[in-house]
C-alpha cells in the first residue's frame, strides 16, 4: 500500500474549496497558475474543434513528435510525449528508480533543489527513494548555489536529481555550465531537468544543448501555449532513455485533442512570441504597482514571482473572498510568501486595487 505518500500541493482552482465557500469557479481570477494568461492561439481552438473524438489517439504521438523533433533539432526517437509534464515526472521515477522493496542494498537517493514543485518528492516517495534536499534561502534571493549542490553530489551516492529550471516558485535560474560540469563528473546520476517555464525567459539556454546521456529534459506545453486543461508535455533525452520511459508509459496517454492542439500551437509561434512579449511588459507594470503600494516582490526571471506578505495563507483567503486567487507558499516551506503570476493588464490592475483597499 502506498497510502503513506503525501499528495503534492498545487495552485490553481480547488473546486471543492470553492464549492464550500460558495464561489463559482468562473468568477475566480487565477493568479496562482503560471500560465500564459492570453489563452491558446485561435489556431489551437480551431484544431480542437476539427478533431474527431471517436478515434483512439495515436499511442506514439508521431506527428507531434516529428514537429517537436524538427523544432528542437533532435530525432523523434529522442522524444516521448506525456499527459502533461506531471505524468513524465512520475514516468521518470518509475523507469529509473528501483523500488526500495526490490533493492537489497537499501534506498536510492534522489536529490531535489528546493523550494520547488512538489511532484518531484512525491514521485521519489512513491518509489520508496530517500529524498535529499538542497534549499535556496531568502538571503540570496533564493538563487541556486551550485557549489553547495555539488557538495551533496560529491558526498552522497545520488541516483537521480530533479531540478526545475527556471525554478518554481522562485523564478531563479541555474547557470548551464554548472549542470554541464555535474553531468560530466557524476555519470551515474540521472539529471531530470524540468524546463516547464523555459519559454517565459527569453534567451535562456536549455539543458538540451548539452546533449548528455544522463540528462532528461522535460518541457510543458500547458504553460506557454495555455492548454493546461488539455494536458501536454514532453521529455527529450538519449534514445535509450526514451525507450525506458516509453516502457512505463500508460497506453493512449495523450488524448486526440491534446495532440491536435500541440501541433497547431507549434505552427503559430508568432502568437506565442507576441503574447509572451506583452506578458513581460505587464510583469514590469505589476511589479511597479506592487512596489508603489509598499510591497517587496522577490526578483525573478519568470512571469511569476514570490511576494513576502507575513501570513501567506491569510493573505490568500482574504483575496479569495473577493474572487482573486494567489498561491499560498506554505507547501514550499515558505508560509510568509505567496506566489503571483502576471495576468492581463486590467486583471493586474484589479489585483492592485484590491491590495490597496485591503492591505495598505
Ligand atoms: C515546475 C513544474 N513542472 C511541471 C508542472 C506540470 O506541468 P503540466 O501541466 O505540463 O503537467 C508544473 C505545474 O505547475 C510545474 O510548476
Amino acid at each position: 500500500m502506498l497510502n503513506h505518500v503525501e499528495p503534492a500541493v498545487h495552485g490553481a482552482l480547488d473546486f471543492a474549496e470553492l464549492e464550500r465557500a460558495g464561489i463559482y469557479p468562473d468568477d475566480v481570477l487565477d493568479f496562482s497558475v503560471n500560465s500564459n494568461p492570453f489563452g491558446p492561439s485561435p489556431k489551437v481552438q480551431e484544431a480542437v474543434h476539427r478533431t474527431p473524438l471517436e478515434r483512439y489517439p495515436d499511442r506514439e504521438s508521431i506527428a507531434l513528435r516529428r514537429a517537436l523533433a524538427q523544432r528542437l533539432a533532435v530525432s523523434p526517437e529522442q522524444i516521448v510525449v506525456g499527459n502533461g509534464t506531471a505524468e513524465l515526472i512520475q514516468m521518470a521515477a518509475f523507469a529509473f528508480l528501483v523500488h526500495c522493496k526490490a533493492r537489497r542494498k537499501g534506498k536510492e537517493n534522489v536529490l531535489i533543489a528546493a523550494p520547488t514543485f512538489g511532484e518531484y518528492t512525491r514521485a521519489a516517495d512513491l518509489m520508496g527513494a530517500n529524498v535529499l534536499s538542497w534549499r535556496a534561502v531568502p538571503e540570496t534571493g533564493f538563487a541556486f548555489c551550485p557549489d553547495e549542490i555539488e557538495k551533496i553530489l560529491k558526498n552522497q551516492e545520488i541516483r537521480m536529481m530533479f531540478l526545475c529550471n527556471p525554478n518554481n516558485p522562485t523564478g531563479q535560474i541555474l547557470p548551464l555550465d554548472a549542470l554541464d560540469l555535474w553531468a560530466d563528473q557524476y555519470p551515474d546520476t540521472l539529471f531530470v531537468i524540468d524546463e516547464a517555464y523555459m519559454a517565459f525567459v527569453p534567451g535562456l539556454k536549455s539543458s538540451l544543448a548539452l546533449q548528455r546521456r544522463n540528462i532528461i529534459t522535460l518541457r510543458s506545453m500547458t504553460k506557454d501555449y495555455a492548454i493546461a486543461g488539455l494536458r501536454l508535455g514532453y521529455a527529450v533525452a538519449d534514445e535509450a532513455m526514451i525507450r525506458a520511459l516509453v516502457n512505463v508509459r500508460p497506453a493512449w496517454n495523450v488524448n486526440v485533442l491534446a495532440q491536435a492542439a500541440g501541433l497547431a500551437a507549434l505552427q503559430d509561434e508568432a502568437y506565442l512570441h507576441t503574447t509572451l512579449v506583452q506578458l513581460r511588459d505587464e510583469k514590469q507594470n505589476l511589479l511597479a504597482g506592487l512596489k508603489s503600494l509598499g510591497f517587496a516582490p522577490v526578483p525573478s526571471r519568470t512571469n511569476y514571482f514570490l511576494l513576502p506578505v507575513g501570513d501567506g495563507r491569510g493573505f490568500r483567503q482574504k483575496l479569495l473572498a473577493h474572487g482573486l486567487l494567489v498561491r499560498d507558499c506554505a507547501s514550499f516551506g515558505l508560509p510568509a510568501y505567496v506566489r503571483i503570476a502576471t495576468r492581463l493588464h486590467a486583471e493586474n490592475m484589479r489585483l492592485l486595487a484590491l491590495l490597496e483597499k485591503e492591505f495598505v
